[in-house]
């Protein structure tokens, strides 16, 4: 098993050009001891991503975009490729996050051709998948999560590809769910991936935790067997927040 711990920030629909000013603040606290045993990423806006670039890579911090067309290129007005992520210097992207799935109407096999194109740019997609409160209290958590690492994978995807678990419900409610629960989705989702790309792949794969992680809940999370790291929605936003998160693998 070599799976490296990866504590990713997506900073959504938030961020300036002043908060590149966070990044470097990032690095700083990112020290050799740290490096030796997590990896950062954070995910800023797209307008963001080559601007950031230039400050996190000499950081030892990686770069990643929130979203890609399906397409390397060509008439999609306001859409950005992979292949234009990964020339501007990111080197991941997150698809099928729980709010394009809302908001834009992503369908699971939107997602899988969105992950497949992250590949052939040579980006490593970010899967989300995660279910609402309403599919938890009826009992369909693990249904519902499996039918999405089934439909949003590509079966031939290699096993460097991250799978981020985030409960619609826990993310920005400052909820979570229990160790227990957590860690029983997290060994699921395992045997999941392992039914859907086969080939022993899916001992290598990071299956990330997402929803109100903080710096007072991360030790706890992070410590639950089959939890790779986290994906930090608002504690991302801040250096000291999420460089505390990343701590926790220190
Ligand atoms: O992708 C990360 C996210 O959805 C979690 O957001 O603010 O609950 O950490 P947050």
């Amino acid at each position: 098993m070599t799976r490296r711990p990866l504590v990713a920030g997506n900073w959504k629909m938030n961020g300036s050009l002043a908060s590149l000013a966070e990044v470097a603040a990032m690095g700083g606290a990112y020290d050799v001891a740290l490096k030796a045993r997590v990896e950062l990423i954070v995910c800023p806006p797209a307008t963001l991503v080559a601007m950031a670039v230039e400050v996190a890579t000499r950081l030892g911090i990686g770069l990643g975009g929130q979203d890609c067309h399906v397409d390397a290129s060509g008439a999609h007005t306001g859409d950005i490729s992979a292949e234009m992520l990964k020339d501007a210097g990111a080197s991941y992207v997150i698809v099928g996050h729980s709010e394009r799935r809302a908001d834009h109407g992503e369908t699971d096999a939107i997602v899988q051709a969105k992950a497949a194109a992250a590949l052939r740019a040579g980006l490593t997609p970010i899967v989300c998948v995660g279910e609402t409160r309403a599919e938890r209290e009826a009992g369909d958590a693990l249904a519902v999560v499996g039918a999405q690492i089934d439909g949003s994978l590509p079966a031939d995807a290699p096993d460097t590809i991250v799978v981020a678990y985030e409960p619609v419900w826990a993310i920005g409610t400052g909820l979570t769910p229990t160790p227990a629960d957590v860690a029983q989705m997290h060994a699921f989702a395992r045997e999941r991936i392992e039914q859907r790309l086969g080939g022993g792949k899916s001992v290598n794969v990071r299956i990330l935790y997402g929803g109100s992680v903080k710096p007072a809940n991360a030790q706890e999370l992070m410590s639950i067997a089959n939890v790779d790291g986290a994906l930090v929605g608002g504690a991302s936003l801040t250096a000291k927040d999420f460089v505390a998160i990343a701590d926790a693998y220190r």
